[in-house]
């Protein structure tokens, strides 16, 4: 008996050592990343407070090559990027790296030296592969996703898209990458096969797809137009998928039920791709995502819409397999008028004080998320039963408790505003309920019943079986209490005679 325990014990600590050598992403269920940009007078540094006060835990940061060669390698430790980043919160970092600081689309005409020199260095001469190996030494702490170049198939004319089906996309079509599809893959072996060699546990991806037709063309195809052996095909040099999703061009719609579907949809469409060259990717991350808290010329924006959106995505990602989501932008920018202008979390900072930059109301919803679910995962296991139709309800577990994210479907209003509340009730003593901004609500049941009113804003819910609070804080709960002493006694007895 106790050898077996033992040998229970060891198994299960070897198989998690396995696990975290072998490149198994170990981040935690769900992360909001941000895109910080760039404002003068700010540095990384200054930001740092900002991501941590909209509760952001991980970071997309671009990484560009002759950026690195100015400043040395180590810049982003030195002046306290990394820092005052973590000192906020913030883990498994994801990085773009691009080669010059000066034109995201460059590409130097040295990739195609050889990536490894005869005694089996990385050859210098090749200025991509030199700057990947020395950013995956310098960083390979922190960063476990490594996007290659940003946005390749951006395109101008969407109509080209569908030519990619049966073609290699082409220099002339791509208009944010100098090159081909061709390039683009060689660029994945480079960045692979020296990444890998450095750190094996690390992630490569393409950088932020739009369109899964591309995603095709970067599985079939090779670093020139004559490679026909499949094992050299880009499907060989990634192990994660990276897109970008911004609703109001995913759908016609104005509400954040209906962007949510939006988003599940385009996510599917790149899974139909990389199963139809069976591929399975380790992780899938959305590293630009944003809602405009207000509308302009030619979109839709509302505070409600932007609120709604980030406190559904956690759920809904989760559930298509997205694990971490850098939200598209940390502040405004007054002198902009497009949509982007107006999806910042914190309003224009740019000539504010450093302590003075302010919060929207619709990034509240951010930091309420991350204090109830931050540590909790999704428990498909637990549900209410018996809602009306309309009323979703996802529920969040740890070890102690159980909240419930409840809310009213919107996607047949025209808007979040406009969606009809339900009313629930659901069987328990007391109910202790949280808006979007954390303000909290104790109800009380009648006859073993708490009454609720939901709308299309979600609300944290903790049932309370034990008292006021119980469902929260279980160990407030006498009962509870008890039973978790009982617990550590019985430990404790089976601990002194098995030893
Ligand atoms: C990723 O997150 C997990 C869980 O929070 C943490 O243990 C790990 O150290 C993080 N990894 C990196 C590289 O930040
Ligand atoms: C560190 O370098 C990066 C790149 O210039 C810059 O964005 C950041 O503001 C710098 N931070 C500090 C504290 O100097
Ligand atoms: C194309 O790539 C393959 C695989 O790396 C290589 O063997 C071949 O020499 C390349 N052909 C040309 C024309 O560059
Ligand atoms: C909202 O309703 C639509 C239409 O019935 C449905 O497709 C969608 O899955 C629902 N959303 C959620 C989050 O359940």
């Amino acid at each position: 008996m106790k050898n077996l325990k033992i040998l229970l014990l060891l198994s299960i600590l070897f198989i998690n050592i396995v696990l975290s050598e072998s490149g198994t992403y170990n981040g935690p269920q769900y992360l909001n990343g941000i895109n910080a940009g760039y404002k003068s007078g700010w540095s990384n540094s200054d930001l740092g407070p900002l991501m941590g006060e909209a509760s952001i835990r991980s970071q997309r940061m671009k990484f560009p090559c002759t950026f690195f060669k100015q400043w040395g390698y180590k810049i982003l430790y030195d002046n306290d990027s990394f820092g005052s980043s973590k000192r906020a919160g913030q883990s498994n970092f994801t990085a773009f790296i691009t080669f010059d600081q000066n034109d995201d689309s460059a590409v130097p005409s040295s990739i195609y030296q050889p990536i490894w020199l005869d005694n089996g260095k990385v050859n210098q001469a090749n200025e991509f592969a030199y700057c990947v190996s020395q950013i995956v030494s310098t960083y390979k702490s922190d960063i476990k996703i490594y996007e290659i170049y940003n946005e390749p198939d951006w395109v101008s004319d969407w109509n080209v898209v569908s030519t990619w089906a049966t073609n290699p996309p082409s220099n002339a079509q791509l208009a944010r990458f100098q090159g081909d599809i061709f390039t683009y893959v060689r660029l994945l072996r480079i960045s692979w096969e020296v990444a890998k060699s450095i750190d094996p546990t690390c992630f490569i991806t393409v950088g932020g797809l739009g369109y899964p037709l591309f995603l095709d063309a970067v599985l079939r195809y090779g670093e020139n137009s004559s490679v026909t052996n499949p094992s050299l095909f880009g499907k060989n040099y990634i192990d994660a998928i990276s897109t970008h999703f911004y609703p109001m061009y995913g759908t016609s719609k104005t509400n954040s039920d209906a962007y949510l579907l939006a988003y599940t949809d385009l996510q599917n469409s790149f899974r139909k791709v990389t199963n139809k060259y069976n591929f399975n990717p380790s992780v899938w991350i959305v590293t630009e995502t944003g809602v405009a808290t207000k509308s302009g010329t030619g979109y839709y924006g509302s505070s409600a819409l932007a609120r709604n959106y980030f406190l559904k995505l956690p759920t809904i990602s989760t559930l298509v397999g997205v694990c971490q989501n850098h939200i598209f932008i940390l502040g405004d920018t007054n002198s902009g008028t497009d949509a982007f202008s107006n999806m910042g979390l914190f309003y224009d900072y740019q000539t504010l004080a450093k302590d003075k930059a302010v919060l929207k109301d619709s990034s509240k919803s951010l930091v309420t998320w991350d204090h109830h679910l931050f540590d909790k995962t999704l428990d498909s296991s637990k549900s209410l039963k018996g809602l009306p139709s309309g009323v979703i309800v996802y529920a969040y577990s740890n070890p102690s408790s159980t909240c419930y994210l409840i809310w009213v479907n919107s996607t047949n209003f025209k808007t979040d505003e406009d969606t009809t509340p339900i009313e629930i009730e659901l069987d328990a003593d007391f109910a202790s309920v949280y808006n979007y901004q954390n303000i909290k609500q104790t109800i009380s049941s009648s006859n073993n019943k708490v009454k609720l009113t939901i709308d299309s804003t979600p609300q944290f819910v903790y049932l309370d079986y034990q008292g006021p609070d119980s469902g929260e804080n279980p160990s407030n709960s006498p009962i509870i209490n008890f039973g978790f002493n009982l617990i550590i006694l019985i430990i404790f007895i089976n601990f002194i005679f098995f030893i």
